[in-house]
């Protein structure tokens, strides 16, 4: 089968095109290189390079080939920014993907896996999050993966196009060097960096109410993520029309900022010295995924721990 990876070209996607080739999948790559890298990509894989907000390019990509599904994972995902420009992330998340749905429907494509986000559920109050859990988004960015979700399961129920949203906890890992996160973002990057530059990562709040005073989250190893991509895909490839999932992607473990700069320390050898700040705006104290709704569909679950993805991405980190 061949399936279309718009985004193929980031930190995630490219990880989910090798995962598929590893399957024995067909993959093309649609990337508009804002903050992909080609170089990410087996060589032999074609790469068009466009936006989703350009439906005579995704007609045209579309027409020519035996596309059986699309993963869709192009899109703008810092929160910070989608606060400053909500607008811009409405227009690339919502509007980009209104417009690949319907060059996607017109082309007869059959299934289509949307990359949601944990940020869909805002600040939980509970223990596990499940895929039941209301969903209240704090920023545009996840107002925008909520807004998503209900214009790919409308457009499912309205063509038959078979579909799935991934709700993605907090990634990290790689799966190669060649494959690495270049964003600075999230946790384990960014105490990367501060130790490269020889300043104290910081934790941002150790007054929450968890059991180290530090926000506990969901990690997942990027190579499991792909992994569960791959699931999902050949699950919908295989569907009824109008199959539709909403599937938490986590480990279902949690893992507080403490614990997490414990174990960098650990696997790179280096002494770590944190220093405590302020608490950063919109941070949820805790944000843990109930992982069976996955494992009971798709027979998936993680197979990496935190030690892995901290090693991976150790090895993976930019040298200058
Ligand atoms: C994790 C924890 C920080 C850096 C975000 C988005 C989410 C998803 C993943 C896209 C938090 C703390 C961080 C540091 C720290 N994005 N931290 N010191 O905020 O859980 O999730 O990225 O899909 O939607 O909201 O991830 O990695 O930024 O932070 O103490 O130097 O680490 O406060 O508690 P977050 P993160």
């Amino acid at each position: 089968m061949t399936w279309l990876i718009t985004g193929g070209a980031g930190y995630i996607g490219a990880h989910v095109v090798h995962a598929l080739r590893a399957a024995g999948e067909r993959a093309l790559v649609y990337d508009d290189l804002s903050t992909g890298v080609p170089g990410r990509l087996p060589s032999d894989v074609e790469l068009v390079v466009g936006s989703t907000l350009d439906g005579a390019l995704l007609e045209r990509t579309l027409a020519g080939r035996p596309v059986t599904g699309v993963v869709h994972l192009a899109a703008k995902k810092q929160v910070a920014e989608s606060v400053e420009r909500p607008l811009h992330y409405y227009r690339e998340n919502v509007e980009g993907l209104r417009v690949l749905l319907d060059a996607v429907t017109r082309a007869g494509v059959r299934a289509f896996v949307f990359s949601s986000s944990a940020a869909v559920y805002g600040m939980p109050d509970v223990d596990l999050v499940t895929e039941d859990t209301p969903c209240v988004p704090m920023s545009p960015y996840g107002e925008t993966k909520l807004a998503g979700e209900w214009l790919v399961r409308a457009t499912g129920r309205a063509t038959g196009l078979a579909t799935a949203s991934l709700r993605y906890f907090n990634v990290a890992g790689a799966g190669a060097p060649a494959l690495a996160d270049t964003g600075v973002s999230n946790l384990v990057p960014m105490v990367f960096e501060r130790l490269a530059s020889g300043d104290a990562p910081r934790i941002f709040g150790d007054d929450y109410p968890t059991p180290d005073g530090t926000c506990v989250r969901d990690y997942i190893h990027v190579a499991d993520l792909a992994e569960a991509h791959v699931a999902t895909a050949q699950r919908l490839a295989g569907a009824a029309p109008g199959t539709d999932l909403t599937l938490n992607i986590g480990r279902g473990v949690g893992v507080s900022v403490r614990e997490m700069i414990d174990v960098i320390g650990r696997e790179t050898g280096l002494d770590v010295p944190a220093v405590v700040q302020g608490r950063r705006a919109g941070d949820p104290a805790r944000v843990v995924a109930a992982a069976g709704r996955v494992g009971a569909e798709l027979g998936w679950s993680a197979k990496r721990d935190v030690a892995d993805m901290v090693t991976s991405a150790w090895a993976a980190r930019p040298r200058s």
